[in-house]
């Protein structure tokens, strides 16, 4: 086989063979391939699109790249959740338990925040002791024992799609849907998911910013997993705002927290409840939809998904306390208003600024190696929506120092990321729609 002929094929829009496909990813994996034709080959496919079968057959050789964790000693489906948008996005947090309180086993890997966006690794270590490390046996065996471990990424896994991803970064090429797709449910699959609930978000914060877009990318998605026979579902939400008011690490465990306690904000449970009912049914514990939310409702009211927290915390060495008393969460030395500019009506809240103003903060690393400050970050007090005077409070920063300059750049960013109209403006709808 020969690289050139698979690229002109693609070029003429061909459809390539899985024995053509899993040439490309193994040979770019292994470095035979050189970047200029791996860039050539997603040009042509950013241009002439592949079919589901081929986007099926690209999703498993990356997913083949590396790694792939082995879930089969766990008794029960596996459900695994992904979601498209980076900011203040703290639903892993609490679907984690939640789902597993229903008993569904949890065994999920998760990444830091890089940019302006956070990670759920890093929120966890928010949490005092909390272990993120497990060997692979200290991982299985934990949720063979409670149904739950939230665990860093740990080995080679997908080495493919991390080269691939870093290529089209840098050649124009992320914006199509069957490498977005693909990317995306290879590193799904690695990690041993034998059902996955997506959270495909659409809007102004978001990688799809028209609903067409992320209808058709959660469309993709949803037919590779029925072509690869992992049980794909896939909800598309807005992001015209932050999906809950905290960005910041031990202000988005707070936040967590207080929802699995029933008193979090309206938006973030009521997202949560939707894919923790999905989610619920692809474990095969619920019927349909409406009894799996009546079922993790259920399991918020009662206690038991803060239980499981509770379990989880204790099991990977973190002080479990902090379930009870979130004081004992790492507080930040000081507190600033950040005011309306002007009075009307919030009309959008960008929260890739909003996640950047948190990086700034300390919360989260500009590069890889950056150390981060646990405690720092910002809470929302007005959604889109919202009526606001002038110089009312629209938000809140949460910092490590006082210094005068820092704090009147801050409040200036963070209140530069509100759009304030005279006119009211309409409530966003949360969930557009379910693709299946
Ligand atoms: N997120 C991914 O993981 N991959 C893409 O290609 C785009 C977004
Ligand atoms: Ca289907």
């Amino acid at each position: 086989m020969r690289t050139v002929d698979i690229i002109h094929k693609k070029r003429d829009g061909g459809q390539l063979s899985p024995e053509e496909i899993a040439f490309l990813v193994n040979g770019y994996t292994n470095g035979s391939i050189p970047d200029y034709q791996m860039s050539a080959w997603a040009m042509a496919v950013y241009f002439n699109g592949m079919t589901a079968r081929e986007t099926a057959d690209l999703t498993l050789a990356m997913a083949r790249s590396g790694d792939q964790a082995d879930l089969s000693s766990i008794p029960g489906v596996k459900v695994d959740k992904h979601s498209t948008g980076g900011v203040g996005d703290t639903t892993t947090l609490i679907l984690a338990p939640l789902v597993a309180a229903a008993g569904i086993p949890v065994a999920k890997m998760s990444g830091r925040g890089l940019g302006h966006t956070g990670g759920t690794i890093d929120k966890l270590e928010a949490i005092p002791g909390f272990r993120t490390e497990r060997t692979k046996e200290q991982f299985l065996e934990q949720v063979r024992a409670i149904g739950l471990a939230v665990v860093g990424q740990s080995g080679n896994m997908t080495p493919a799609d991390k080269k691939l991803y870093g290529l089209r970064d840098v050649t124009a090429t992320v914006e199509s849907v069957p490498l977005i797709a693909s990317s995306i449910m290879s590193k799904k699959i690695a990690s041993g998911a034998d059902a996955i609930v997506l959270d495909v978000k659409t809007g102004r914060g978001a990688f799809m910013k028209s609903l067409e877009a992320a209808v058709e990318l959660a469309e993709a998605m949803v037919a590779i997993g029925s072509e690869v026979g992992r049980e794909t579902i896939a909800v598309i939400t807005n992001m015209d705002e932050p999906l809950g008011p905290s960005i910041g690490n031990a202000l988005e465990v707070l936040e967590a927290i207080e929802t699995l306690r029933g008193s979090g904000p309206a938006e973030l449970t009521e997202l949560c409840l939707e894919l923790a009912a999905h989610m619920v049914v692809l474990g095969g514990k619920a019927a349909d939809v409406a009894e799996g939310k009546r079922q993790v409702k259920a399991l918020l009211a009662s206690g038991a998904a803060l239980e499981k927290l509770r379990q989880m915390i204790a099991a990977q060495g973190g002080d479990a306390g902090v379930v009870d008393d979130t004081q004992r969460l790492p507080q930040a030395r000081c507190r600033f208003a950040v005011q309306a500019t002007a009075g009307g009506c919030v009309a959008g809240i960008d929260a890739e600024s909003l996640g950047l103003t948190a990086m700034l903060l300390g919360a989260g690393r500009a590069t890889k190696d950056d150390r981060i400050d646990l405690a720092v970050g910002l809470k929302l007090t007005k959604r889109v929506g919202d009526e606001v005077r002038e110089g009312e409070t629209i938000a809140e920063l949460y910092m490590s120092g006082d210094d005068p300059d820092t704090v009147r750049h801050m409040t200036e960013r963070a209140a530069s990321a509100f759009t304030i109209r005279p006119e009211p403006v309409e409530k966003p709808k949360l969930v557009y729609a379910v693709v299946t």
